[in-house]
Formats: C-alpha cells, structure tokens, sequence
C-alpha cells in the first residue's frame, strides 16, 4: 500500500466543472512510494528532487469554483543515484485544515464577492482562504510553497513533504504575506520576494539572507493597487511591475474585485538596486501589455535586459452571451491572450527602453537552468498552451540566442506540468541538463513522471516513472539539486 492518508471530500462524484474533471480532477489521497514501474533507465547523475504545486480543491465551493482556489498539494518525485521516491501531500493550510474540520467549504473564491465567505479570511483581497496553492521554491533547504493573493509562505521538507509550519523569517513576516513568484538567488543563497495590497502602500520589496532573516523591506511607491504577479533580477537589481490590469477601483469601494485592462496606460517596470531605498527605483514605460510570468533578467553594460511573455490582449473579449464560465476562464487561455517570448531593454543611463518579440509563438511558464537565474542565458523551455483550457500540451525548447525552436507534444489528452531544468554534473553546455515534468495521461487515465534529456527532445523519455494514480495538472514546479 502506498496510499498514507485519506481525506474526504463533499465533491460530486461526476463533476462537471471544467477544472474539477478531465486533467483536472482533483484528488483525495497522500501517497508515498518507491514501488514504481519504470520505462527506460533513471540517469544515475540525476540526483535532487522535483517539488509541483497543484491546485487541488476537497469542497464543494461557496458560489462559483475558480481554479485558482483549490487547496496547495505538493507532488515531489527525488532522485536518488537511479532509484525514485513520489510522495504528494496537501499543504496544512490554516484554511484547509479548518474546512476539514467542519467539512465543508468556509471561504468563497476568487469568482465570487469576498462577502460571500462564512469567515473572515487573509489576502489581498481580504476574506479569501490562503490556499497556498500557486508556487514552490526551495530556500535554505526547505520548500516554502506560496499564494499569488498573498500570504503566508508554508515551510515543507522537500524530501519527505512534512510540514514544518510556516515561515517567520526571525519573527519579521509581514503582516500583508508575501506573494507567489518568491525568487531564489543560488548565488548569494538570498531570496527576494514582493507583496501587494488594496492600501497604501500598494506594495513592498523585500529581500530574506540565506540564514532566513529579513534584512530589507521597503513600501513602493504606486498610483493604486495593482495585481503583480512575478518578479525578476539581476545581481544588483530587483525588477517589480505595474502592468495596467488591476481590480476597477470604483467597484473595489463597493466591495466588487473586478479585474480590469487598462489599454490606453503603459506597463510600468520598476528596477530598484537590491537594497535600494524606495526612492531609489526607476520606473521605465512600456508598450501596454500585461505580463503574467518573467523568464530571466541580466546586466549587459548600462542596460538591464528583461525577458518575459508579452500578451497582445490581457483581456479577451466574449460574446455578451456566453456562459458564466467562458467569461471567466478567459484569462485562463493563453491563445486569445496570445503570449509570446518579448525581450525589453533598458538603458540605466539614458532611460530608453527598447522592446519587441523573441518569438512568434504562444507559448508562457518558461523555466530556465536556476543557476542562470540573473544571468545571460540562451534556452527557456516553455508550455504548449491547450487552445481554450488551462493545460500544457507539450514544451518548447526556446534558443534565444538564435531563435531557434523545438517542440516536444506529450500525446492526445496527455498534458504535463512546468518542466524543470535539472543541471548534469560536470556541464559544459547550458543544456546538458536534464528535464523533468508530470503528466496526466487522461485516456489512459495514468500519470507519469517523465526524464528528458534537455540536448535531445526528439527522443523521447529517458525515463518514465508510472505514479500511484492519476494526478490533477498542474503549473508551477522547481528543481533543486542534492548538494553534493
Ligand atoms: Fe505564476
């Protein structure tokens, strides 16, 4: 038996909801097991752990499920020397474990007016259930998994997925949380780290030592709340955002939290020195665009160079009479976004900024070598977007030095995850590394955890690793490496 805990849940039993079924079909056991079957051969040079954060709701919601509201479950496979490990287990949120104790749901979602909750709650939006459901890094040695809403980081042994309460930075939290998309510099061992909030100061920069103390955290300055949702940096700079989609601030007096494009303003980069003051960071405009993930950042004498995917329409628009859900699942489809790979660049001196496509493609969640983090870098492997759904098709090798692209496609009804970048010992070329990503096979209704090599997509998995059961999709993921 591998199955270690399960949980009951108030889901019917053939949902109907577009991200409670198919690839998305959540589930209610814990495993742990080493008793897997194999297809090919695990690289014995492979040796960390693979750490995907899911989106896993147990309740029925109050209202409308958006599924960004389900409940964090972390998925981990380790490589060991050629043996595997998988284990999953739900993040012990303070809000799953309450609605485990009365059985059902306590908070509304995103799609549904935080008055609707039946107890306070936390976030930036106030009165929402931390789900810790979005990201996952790995800090110090200890996983924190994260919430794009804001709130607390929750600290996991990225080996046996225990949890170890959540994250207190010597007793420094901040009180607003802090938001998905913490970032990790493996070079100084430092995490950085934004929040945001519908008060001023709209949002704060941070930076954690790699001992777990805050040791800087400084408002910014903006004009209004604003919905960030990632960061980037260089060695000496963080790079925050004010892209012009954010909550209309006439319905937010009125308790709505209605996401809204501005099309007619500029995005807005902040570049702040990592221990800049508040007055410290310039802003540079932008082509209007909203950005939902950055894929790397880098000095290259007085510029700072940027890479990103840029959406040519943040906000899709719908027919007046579609259904409820093609109105709100349309800031889930990254083709009526059309979200291709743009590179900006800008001048430290002079303040020009200039900007355009790295590629024609559609294509976003790009992952890149981590120990390139900051630095020049040539390839990011991004998703294949499903048309109309909130799944990943396959993954594109990106060169972004010469352009060039390949691309890997996981089969019919087949998606996978965010696909790490797990360097080889002893590389000499940036992609040789190997490329770990779970699957959910829905016709087949198995899930695999699948081992590429990075210099060599077209053929195939080195590995395949069958897991107990079928696992919902899932996005974000990270790789981190045994120390040697
Ligand atoms: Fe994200």
């Amino acid at each position: 038996m591998t199955t270690v805990r399960q949980y009951s849940s108030n889901l019917p039993g053939a949902d109907a909801h577009p991200y409670r079924s198919g690839a998305w079909r959540p589930q209610t056991k814990e495993h742990t097991t080493r008793d897997m079957k194999v297809s090919g051969e695990i690289p014995r040079d492979l040796n960390g752990v693979y750490l995907r954060n899911t989106e896993n709701p147990l309740f029925e919601s109050i209202g409308r499920y958006h599924p960004f509201d389900g409940d964090g479950m972390i998925h981990m496979m380790s490589f060991c020397d050629g043996e595997v490990e998988y284990r999953n287990r739900f993040v012990q949120t303070d809000g799953l474990r309450a609605e485990v104790d009365v059985g059902h749901a306590l908070w509304a979602g995103l799609a549904e007016p935080p008055s609707k909750s039946l107890r306070d709650g936390s976030c930036a939006r106030g009165r929402m259930k931390d789900a810790s459901s979005t990201d996952i890094v790995v800090h110090a040695g200890v996983a924190l998994s994260s919430f794009y809403q804001c709130g607390d980081l929750y600290r996991l042994d990225p080996h046996t997925l225990d949890g170890l309460g959540k994250e207190t930075w010597g007793g420094e939290f901040p009180a607003a949380g802090v938001s998905a998309h913490t970032k990790v510099d493996e070079r100084t061992g430092e995490l950085l780290f934004f929040n945001y909030q519908t008060t001023a100061p709209f949002l704060h920069y941070g930076v954690v030592s790699a001992e777990r103390q805050l040791v800087h955290y400084v408002p910014i300055d903006l004009p209004g709340a604003r919905l960030p949702h990632d960061m980037a940096f260089t060695p000496n700079y963080s790079i925050l955002n004010d892209c012009p989609l954010f909550w209309d601030p006439d319905l937010m007096g009125r308790g709505i939290y209605a996401t809204r494009y501005y099309r007619d303003m500029p995005m807005r980069i902040g570049i702040i020195p990592r221990f800049g003051a508040s007055q410290e960071i310039r802003w540079f405009e932008c082509e209007s665009t909203f950005v939902l993930h950055w894929i790397n950042a880098w000095e290259e004498g007085d510029d700072v160079v940027l890479d990103g995917y840029f959406e040519d329409d943040p906000s899709p628009r719908v027919a007046t009479d579609s259904t409820v859900e093609a109105k709100m699942f349309r800031y889930l489809d990254l083709h009526s976004m059309k979200s291709r790979p743009y590179r900006w660049r800008f001048n430290m001196r002079t303040g020009q900024v200039t900007e355009g496509y790295l590629s024609e493609t559609i294509t976003e969640f790009g992952m890149i070598d981590q120990t390139r983090a900051g630095l020049p870098y040539r390839y990011v492997y991004s998703v294949v977007p499903t048309k109309g759904m909130f799944t990943f098709d396959g993954l594109i090798k990106h060169d972004v030095r010469t352009g060039s692209e390949e691309v890997l496609m996981f089969g019919n009804g087949v998606v996978g995850s965010e696909t790490v970048v797990a360097r080889k010992p002893n590389a000499t070329d940036e992609d040789d590394a190997w490329l770990i990503t779970f699957t959910s096979d829905v016709p087949n209704d198995v899930s695999n955890c699948l081992v590429y090599d990075a210099k060599a997509l077209s053929a195939g998995p080195v590995a395949t690793v069958q897991l107990p059961e079928r696992i919902s999709s899932g996005t974000h993921a990270c790789w981190a490496a045994a120390r040697s």
